[in-house]
Order: C-alpha cells, then structure tokens, then sequence
C-alpha cells in the first residue's frame, strides 16, 4: 500500500462515490469520500478495513420467524423475520443469508401489490456507492414508503415498484446498511454472495419462485449487475449441464436454475473507458444550462487522453496496479465539479444539506437508526450507516472502479437476457451521454444494428417522458428531467418504464 501513498490522498480528495441512494453519508459524499474521518481507511497501513460485527445482545436467535438452510448449500442459512413497516399491508419478509465465513447480508423483501398472478416477477434491487445501502432506494426512491422529514415516520408510495412484482432490497455487498462480516472488495465476489442468496430464497419461498427474475441496479450498480448476471448465468450454465449429464447428487438438485430474464442498470458506472469522455459535455454542453466554463472543460478534455490511457490498462490487466492509478487520475480531473457547489448527482440543482446533496439521506439515517424500526427488522447490529465508507474505501483501494465490468453483458444478450440501461438526463456523474455511448459502443451480435437504430420518443400518459433506443433484447432509455435518481425525481414514469419492461411491452 505504501506504493499509493501519495496518489491515494489524492484519490481520496477527488473520489466520487456513485451513491446510489446516492446521495451518499458526508464522509463519502462525491470528491469527497474521506472528510469525515480523517485517518481512517486510506490514512491507515493496511488500508482495508476490519470487518464488522453484530452488537452484543442484538444477534439474539429467538427474534427470528424461522431459519431455513438447504443441504445443497450447507454453508449458508436465511433467517427470517416478518416486520410490519412501511405503510403497506402486503406481505413483507426480513432478515440475513449467513455464510460459514462470517457473511451477513440483509434483505428485506415486498410481496407485489398487484399480483394475485402466481408467476408475478421477482426483482433484486441493489444501491451502488459502492458502499451505499439499498434501503436508500427504498426510502427515497421506489419502496412501498418513503421516508418522512425528520425520520420519525414514513407515508405509502404511489408509484413503488413492488406494484407488479415482488421486489428484494438486498444489503450488499458486505458491511453496507445492516450487513456484517469479514470483507469483500470486489464486485465479483460480491456477484457470487448474492448468487448463493437467490438459491436460498427460492428454496425458502417456493410460493414467489414461479415467476421471471429481474437484476436491478443503479449508479456503482453499474459495476455489481453484470458481475452478478455473470455468476447467476454461468452458474445455470454448470447447473444444467451437469443435471443434463446426471451428474448430480440428490443434494445438489435441491438447487434451481434461477429464472434470470432481464437485468437494468440506472445512471450506471459499467464501461469507464467510454465514460468519463462525457463528463465535459454534461458540464458545459448539455440540455441543460452549463455548470462550468469552457475553460474548465477544456482541462476536463484535455486530462481525457491520459485517463483513457491509464483505463486502457486497467481493461488489459485488470489488477490493483493497473486500475488504481485510473480512479486516481481520472477522478482529480473531476474536481471543478464538486467546486462549483452544484450537486453531481443533478446539474439543475446546488448540493444541499451539507456534503450529503440530499437532505432525505440524513432522514433515512434517522429512520433506521431508530431502535424501534431495528427491532422490527431483526438488524443485528445497531449502526445504520446510509453509504459506509469503509467499504467504499476498500472497493477504491482494491481497483475496482475503473474495471471493464461492460464485458460481461455481451455474454447475457447473446443468452437471450434482455438488457436495460436507462440514464436520467441530468445526472451528471453517470451521465446518459457517457451510458448511451457505451451502449452504443457495446460489441454484441446486434452491435451495428444498435448503432443505426433512431431514437423515439416514450410517452406516459401522453405526454413526453423521454427516448428510446432498442434493438432486439437490448434497450437504452434516456429519462427526461431526473437525476441520478430517477424514480425519486421522475416517479410516474420510473413506474411505467419497470412495468412496461417486465412486460416485455415495448417504449413506443
Ligand atoms: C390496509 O388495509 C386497510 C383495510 O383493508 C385499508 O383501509 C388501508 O387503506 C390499507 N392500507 C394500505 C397502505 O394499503
Ligand atoms: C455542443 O454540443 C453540440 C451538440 O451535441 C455540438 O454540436 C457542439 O459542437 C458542442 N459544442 C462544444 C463547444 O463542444
Ligand atoms: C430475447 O429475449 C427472449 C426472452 O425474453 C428470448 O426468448 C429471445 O431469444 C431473445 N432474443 C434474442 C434475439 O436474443
């Protein structure tokens, strides 16, 4: 670690965190992910920090509805509770998948609203960071409530997504929100965790199992979609293969083929090489008025060539010495943004309510740190934390935000996995500039017939909600007026885009 010691504060001082819930906690807020504790993760000589635990007297196994396990995955169990929060009378599930190793991640579940049908989808939803729990997506963006100012309380979301499917908040990867245990730092060990969550909760919930299954995510989301389409797809692969030979042990089919059918990246981090050419034109060139001068743009495009070098080497070598110097430049170059007070997260707006751009952060915050709300889930520790910076950190010093996560998609298509990458149009920071080149881009059997395809318009309820570009499985939207968040800026729309997808109906 000593090697960085130099470049990594200045890493520190320029990182972003793609919050997804975004807005992200004050230590770790955009550009700057370590005020708030200085010396801490990055200042210390390890650098990755220690892994975390349950509080005493909270791990306690009489709270638990039940505890099931399977014998084709004896390392892992799925405690369970059944809370009764969030203004809806649905049924609703929570609780940990533990691992032998020391692995806990949290998961609190909605039955869908409208579904009386028995194959009502499933959708995993994931907040990015990394670092950032996904209950931030819940309380502020597509949850059955939304959180209240001040914490106390929550109201009934009209336009949650759990309207026509059944939807998983998952905690990962470890150590965000109210998971715990020893560390993961990369987005494909995560991938692999969430993998073995799934086989559980299928094999624990056969009553939800008959339905598609549906991998959404946002921001560093962009990162933890395909490597976890990666592991679930390559995993069905050896599952059916070997099931197909009779090479099975009566334990082992236990196990399913998850029903993996379309997976969705909002304002995602997936192909950086493409993407931090468009920060400059989401500055100074967008829809909307410039944040900063032409000058300041120009450095921004003049420091592209050499970051594009350094992530070119990242893509080729893929390791900790070829990727860190990636985050560390590119991510200084960014800087002008964060000085300009405007919030990264929406060019239309300043970054309000301290370094955390949003005031509902702090909200959720007070919400799950109330031990009333704690109990009820069954959270085993007492610390909620909307992004950790911890993980954040041990993500960054790991090298795995400049990785080529954009390669494992291909793969998905060409497996008949339909792809949605959507991108509110003023975001800055996973600008839809920088996501609809990269979808372009993306080499894939339907590549040249992508890039020729026209843009049309979506419509909700007859008025314009923004552009569409597809080609067979394969779907960009750009969703007008929204941020990073779109379903907490554009809710109506968010709505009819994931219903309409689930669907299978088209845009337009
Ligand atoms: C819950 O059910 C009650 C009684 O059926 C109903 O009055 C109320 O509106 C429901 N609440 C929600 C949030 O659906
Ligand atoms: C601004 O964007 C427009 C449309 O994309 C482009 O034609 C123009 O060259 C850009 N201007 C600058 C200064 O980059
Ligand atoms: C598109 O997805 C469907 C599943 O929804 C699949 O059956 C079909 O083969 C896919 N098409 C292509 C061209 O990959």
């Amino acid at each position: 670690m000593r090697l960085f010691g130099g470049s990594l504060a200045a890493a520190a001082a320029a990182g972003l965190a793609l919050a997804a819930g975004a807005a992200a906690s004050p230590a770790q807020h955009v550009f700057g992910p370590l005020h708030g504790s200085p010396g801490s993760g990055l200042g210390s000589s390890s650098g990755f920090p220690p892994a975390r635990t349950a509080d005493a007297g909270l791990a306690d196994s009489g709270k638990w509805l039940r505890i099931e396990s399977m014998a084709a995955l004896p390392s892992y169990q799925l405690r369970i509770k059944q809370p009764s929060l969030c203004e809806t009378n649905g049924t609703q599930y929570s609780g940990y998948l533990d691992t032998a190793e020391d692995r806990h991640f949290f998961f609190w579940f909605f039955e869908a609203r409208n579904a009386k049908r028995e194959d009502a989808p499933i959708m995993l939803w994931m907040n990015g960071g990394p670092g950032c729990s996904s209950f931030t997506g819940l309380l502020m963006e597509h949850g059955p409530c939304r959180v209240d100012e001040g914490g106390r309380s929550t109201t009934r979301n009209p336009h949650a997504w759990n309207d026509e499917a059944h939807i998983i908040f998952l905690d990962q990867p470890l150590n965000v929100g109210f998971s715990y245990g020893a560390n993961v730092v990369d987005s494909y060990a995560a991938g692999k965790d969430v993998y073995g969550f799934l086989q559980l909760f299928y094999h624990s919930f056969p009553e939800y199992a008959r339905g598609e299954l549906h991998v959404f995510a946002e921001s560093y989301g962009g990162h933890y979609v395909p490597a976890t389409a990666k592991a679930i797809h390559e995993a069905n692969v050896e599952f059916s293969a070997r099931r197909s030979l009779g090479q099975l042990s009566a334990a082992e089919l236990e196990k399913r083929v998850l029903p993996l059918a379309s997976i969705g990246i909002g304002n995602g981090l997936t192909d950086p090489l493409v993407q931090y050419k468009y920060y400059s034109q989401m500055a100074c060139n967008s829809t909307y008025p410039p944040v900063l001068d032409q000058a300041q743009c120009d450095r921004m495009d003049s420091a592209y060539p050499t970051c594009a070098r350094l992530i070119n080497a990242c893509y080729k070598w893929q390791n900790v010495l070829a990727c860190y110097p990636a985050e560390a430049y590119c991510n200084q170059a960014l800087i002008a943004y964060q000085q300009s007070g405007a919030n990264p997260y929406d060019v239309r707006i300043p970054c309000q309510g301290g370094n955390l751009c949003y005031p509902i952060m702090a909200d959720i915050d007070a919400f799950l740190n109330t031990p009333a709300v704690q109990k009820e889930l069954g959270s085993d520790v007492s610390k909620f934390e909307s992004c950790s910076q911890k993980v954040y950190t041990g993500f960054m010093l790991s090298g795995d935000w400049m990785k080529p996560y954009v390669r494992e998609i291909p793969p998905l298509l060409e497996a008949g996995i339909r792809v949605l990458v959507y991108a509110g149009d003023s975001d800055f920071i996973c600008n839809w500039y920088g996501n609809k080149a990269w979808a372009e881009a993306l080499e894939w059997s339907g590549h040249r017939e992508f890039a020729a395809a026209p843009d049309m318009p979506w419509t909700v309820a007859g008025k314009p909600a923004g552009e569409v570009r597809s080609h067979k499985n394969f779907s960009f939207l750009r969703v007008f007026a929204a941020g990073h968040m779109v379903p907490y800026d554009q809710p109506a729309n968010a709505l009819d885009m994931v219903n309409r997808w689930m669907a299978k109906q088209p845009f337009h």
